[in-house]
C-alpha cells in the first residue's frame, strides 16, 4: 500500500513514520523545499523526532518527501495535516486546507481516499474541502472518491504520546468512506474509534481542546484568587489530585501557547455564530488565559520593587521560550508576550532556552527574529536583575539558578524542590 501525507510538520512527520514502520510506503508532500531536502537526507528538523528513525525509513524506501502534488496519482489514500491558524482578526484561516485541496484535486484518481486531520470547525471536511476537491477533479465525494476526517491527538514529547497507541477517532462522509478510513488507520494504529460523521469527529477534537483551555483558565483564576488569600494553588492541586475519582489536575502558567489550545476553541466560536449560538465558556477561558502574561509581569514588577528597582531599565531574563517543557516549539508562546510587555515598560529583555538557540523569523513576532539565547553560566545569569521562569524545561539546573540569580519569578512552580533564600522566589 502507498499513501501520501500532506504537511510534514509536528503532526504529519510522526504519522508518516508510523505508517512507514507499519509497512505502508509513504510519500510526504510539503510546500517547504527546505524540509523536503532535509527529510530526504534523513535529517529530522523537530527535536523530539529522532533522525535515526527517519533514516531507517528513507533507506528502506518506505518514506520519501516531495513537492510534486501530481504524484498523488500514485497513491491509494491522502492524509492532510496542514496548519489551521487564526487570521489577524482571530477568525479561522482554513486557506492551508483549501490550498491543499486545490493542489490535489486535478490529480485525484477515482477510488482515492482523502482524510483531513487538521483541527478545524465542524463542516470543514464535508463542505469546504469537499467542494474544492469536487470542483477541481470533476469527481463526486462518496461516489467517485472517499472522504473522511480523523483528528490528530499528538502531544509532542509526552511519554504516552506514541502515534500507534493513541486511539484514532474517524468519521466518514458516507459509511463506505468510514469503512475505508477505518481500514487505512487500522494498518498503523491499534485502536480505531469510528463515529457517525466527519462533523462528529471534528467536534470531538474541539471538545478535547476546549476542555483543556477551560480547565487551564480555571486554575489560572484560582491561582490569583488563592494567592490573594495567602494560599499556594500548586499545593492545593497536589492535594486535590490525591482524590481517586472525579478530579483531573491542570496546572496554571504564564498563559497559553502552542498551535492548538489558544487557537482551536475559537474555530468553534466562529462557526457557532452561523447558528446564532454563543460560546461563553470559550470566551471567558480565553479572557482569563490571555490575562496571564500581564499577571506575571505585574509580579515581576513587585519583585523588582521589593529590591528597590523599577521595571524600566532592569535587565530581565525569560527562562524558556518554548511554550511547554522539553520541546523546541515556540509557536504562540506566552514568552513572546512577556518579552513584549516587559520591553514596553522599558526593561532590557533577553531569553534562555536550550532548545531554541535563535528565534526564527515569524509573522507574529518579526521584531525578535535573530535574537539568540544567552549562555547558561554564572556571570551571565547573575547579570540579570530578575529571571522569569516561563517554561520549566527538565534539563535546566534550577539549583544553579537559585545560586546565581538574586530574584526569580516562577510561573511554573519549577523552584518548589530547590533550596532558595528568603524572598528570592516570587510565584506568579
Ligand atoms: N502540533 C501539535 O501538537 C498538534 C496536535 C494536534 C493537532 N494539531 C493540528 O494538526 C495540524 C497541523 O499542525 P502541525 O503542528 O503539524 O503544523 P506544522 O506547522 O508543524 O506543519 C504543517 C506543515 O504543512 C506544510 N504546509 C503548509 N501549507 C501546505 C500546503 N498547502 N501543502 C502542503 N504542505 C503545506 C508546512 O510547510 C508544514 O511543514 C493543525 O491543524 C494543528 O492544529 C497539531
Amino acid at each position: 500500500m502507498k499513501i501520501a501525507i500532506v504537511g510534514l510538520g509536528y503532526v504529519g512527520l510522526p504519522l508518516s513514520l508510523q505508517f512507514a514502520r507499519s509497512g505502508v510506503t509513504v510519500l510526504g508532500l510539503d510546500i517547504d523545499p527546505a524540509k523536503i531536502v532535509s527529510l530526504n537526507a534523513g535529517k529530522s528538523y523537530i527535536k523530539h523526532i529522532e533522525s535515526a528513525a527517519l533514516v531507517e525509513q528513507v533507506k528502506a524506501g518506505k518514506f520519501s518527501a516531495s513537492a510534486d502534488f501530481s504524484r498523488v496519482q500514485e497513491v491509494e489514500a491522502v492524509i492532510i495535516c496542514v496548519p489551521t491558524p487564526l487570521n489577524k482578526n482571530r477568525e479561522p484561516d482554513i486557506s492551508f486546507i483549501t490550498e491543499t485541496g486545490k493542489s490535489l484535486a486535478p490529480h485525484l484518481q477515482k477510488g482515492t481516499l482523502v482524510v483531513l486531520e487538521s483541527t478545524t470547525y465542524p463542516g470543514t471536511t464535508d463542505e469546504d474541502l469537499r467542494c474544492v476537491l469536487e470542483a477541481g477533479s470533476g469527481l463526486k465525494a462518496g461516489a467517485d472518491f472517499h472522504l473522511a476526517f480523523s483528528p490528530e491527538r499528538e502531544d509532542p514529547a509526552h511519554p504516552a504520546s506514541k502515534v500507534a497507541n493513541i486511539p484514532k477517532v474517524v468519521g466518514g462522509f458516507t459509511p463506505a468512506c468510514l469503512a475505508r478510513a477505518t481500514a487505512l488507520y487500522g494498518r498503523a494504529i491499534k485502536t480505531i474509534v469510528p463515529v457517525s460523521s466527519c462533523r462528529v469527529a471534528e467536534a470531538t477534537k474541539l471538545l478535547e481542546n476546549i476542555f483543556r483551555s477551560v480547565n487551564i483558565a480555571l486554575v489560572n483564576e484560582l491561582k490569583v484568587v488563592y494567592a490573594a488569600m495567602g494560599i499556594d494553588v500548586w499545593e492545593v492541586i497536589a492535594a486535590a489530585k490525591t482524590k481517586p475519582f472525579g478530579f483531573m489536575a491542570f496546572y496554571p502558567g504564564p498563559g497559553l501557547g502552542g498551535h492548538c489550545i489558544p487557537i482551536d476553541p475559537f474555530y468553534l466560536t466562529w462557526k457557532a455564530r452561523e447558528f446564532s449560538q454563543n460560546t461563553r465558556f470559550i470566551e471567558l477561558a480565553g479572557e482569563i488565559n490571555t490575562a496571564m502574561p500581564m499577571h506575571v509581569v505585574n509580579r515581576a514588577a513587585e519583585a523588582l520593587n521589593a529590591r528597590k528597582k523599577a521595571v524600566n531599565g532592569s535587565r530581565v531574563l525569560i527562562l524558556g521560550l518554548a511554550y511547554k517543557p522539553n520541546v523546541d516549539d515556540e509557536r504562540e508562546s506566552p514568552s513572546y508576550v512577556l518579552m513584549n510587555l516587559l520591553k514596553e515598560r522599558g526593561a532590557d529583555v533577553a531569553y534562555f532556552d536550550p532548545y531554541v538557540p535563535v528565534i526564527r523569523p515569524t509573522r507574529e513576532h518579526p521584531q525578535f527574529a535573530g535574537l539568540r539565547s544567552v549562555n547558561w553560566d554564572h556571570s551571565t545569569v547573575a547579570g540579570f536583575d530578575a529571571v522569569i521562569i516561563a517554561t520549566n524545561h527538565q534539563s535546566v539546573n534550577y539549583q544553579q539558578l537559585a545560586d546565581w540569580s538574586p530574584c526569580i519569578v516562577d510561573a511554573r512552580n519549577a523552584m518548589a524542590q530547590v533550596k532558595t533564600k528568603p524572598a528570592q522566589v516570587w510565584k506568579a
